[in-house]
């Protein structure tokens, strides 16, 4: 399909529904059944919006619970995708902030579904492979001596070949809720992989970034509440109260899953400052051994 083939949306007629990390949700009386996503200007060229696109439709493919999605559309310059609306939906981070006191309900209930996501066989002759994309960031990550680059590949090598199911943006915004139907969301990192990859990145969201005041923006849940969840999702996880090798693990592979994130999209210059000071940090923390 040529760039001129995809129809044209005015956005004067949408209005804002809902707003991630990433991008913002938009709705329109005319079609109650449509949402249409508009990634922020860093993401919103064809190339990233047609791969979240594909990569949800084959994420359908698997028999996983997600909303359909219909077609890519442009919006000025800009490229978004039309997918079906989920109706009186709440994500598990806005029912955290909602309903304080079912925060440790949600952690569970994200704990078990992380577990049916990686027990569910991937496409793997068309999701990538989490762990050769982990392996292609330790050897393009520049701030690491050759030694330390050498020991985190080494650890990653040592992971199993699993060819379950890795969403790549594992947290409580991006499971919605709906009539007690769970559906997975903002697709567009699914791989394959071992289910640590995700894991390291919900201790990344709920561990270290979680003092930002703009992370709690944006998950609508507080310091306290992040830690809550964590220790909540640890437990149901490991079947035990006592998770502190568990977290070591989510601790090294936080340090991995920050040092993924410009195999997934190219940071900006600050991005990529930010980034490196956090590597840094939790590969000296998790990697010292
Ligand atoms: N299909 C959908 N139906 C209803 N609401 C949705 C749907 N997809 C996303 N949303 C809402 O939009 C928010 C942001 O969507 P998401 O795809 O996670 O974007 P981001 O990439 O910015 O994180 C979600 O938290 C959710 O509230
Ligand atoms: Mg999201």
């Amino acid at each position: 399909m040529k760039q001129n083939d995809y129809p044209e949306v005015n956005l004067s007629a949408w209005s804002k529904v809902g707003e991630g990390g990433n991008g913002t949700t938009y709705e329109n009386p005319a079609y109650p059944d449509m949402l249409l996503k508009l990634n922020n200007a860093h993401s919103n060229q064809l190339e990233p919006v047609k791969q979240e696109f594909d990569r949800s439709v084959a994420v359908s493919r698997l028999g996983l619970p997600t909303p359909a999605m219909y077609q890519i559309v442009r919006v000025g310059d800009a490229y978004a995708s039309l997918s079906e609306r989920i109706r009186d939906k709440k994500s598990l981070s806005r029912i955290c902030h909602d309903e304080p006191q079912r925060t440790e309900e949600m952690a569970r209930l994200l704990a078990r579904l992380g577990r049916q996501l990686a027990d569910t066989p991937c496409d793997t002759s068309y999701f990538p492979n989490r762990k050769e994309q982990a392996l292609q960031a330790v050897d393009s990550a520049r701030i690491l001596n050759k030694k330390t680059r050498a020991k985190i590949r080494a650890y990653i090598e040592t992971l199993p070949d699993s060819t379950g199911c890795s969403h790549g943006d594992f947290q409580p915004g991006n499971v919605i809720l709906s009539g007690g139907q769970c559906y997975w969301i903002d697709l567009g990192r699914f791989a394959y992989g071992a289910p640590l990859f995700d894991i390291g990145h919900l201790y990344m969201v709920c561990q270290v970034y979680a003092p930002m005041k703009q992370v709690q923006d944006i998950f609508h849940m507080s310091l306290e509440q992040f830690h809550r969840f964590w220790d909540a999702f640890a437990t149901e996880y490991t079947g035990s109260e006592d998770h502190a090798r568990f977290d070591r693990l989510a601790g090294k592979h936080a340090a991995i899953d920050v040092l993924l994130r410009p195999i997934f999209q190219k940071p900006s210059f600050l991005e990529k400052i930010f980034l490196d000071i956090y590597a840094i940090k939790l590969v000296r923390q998790y990697f010292a051994d």
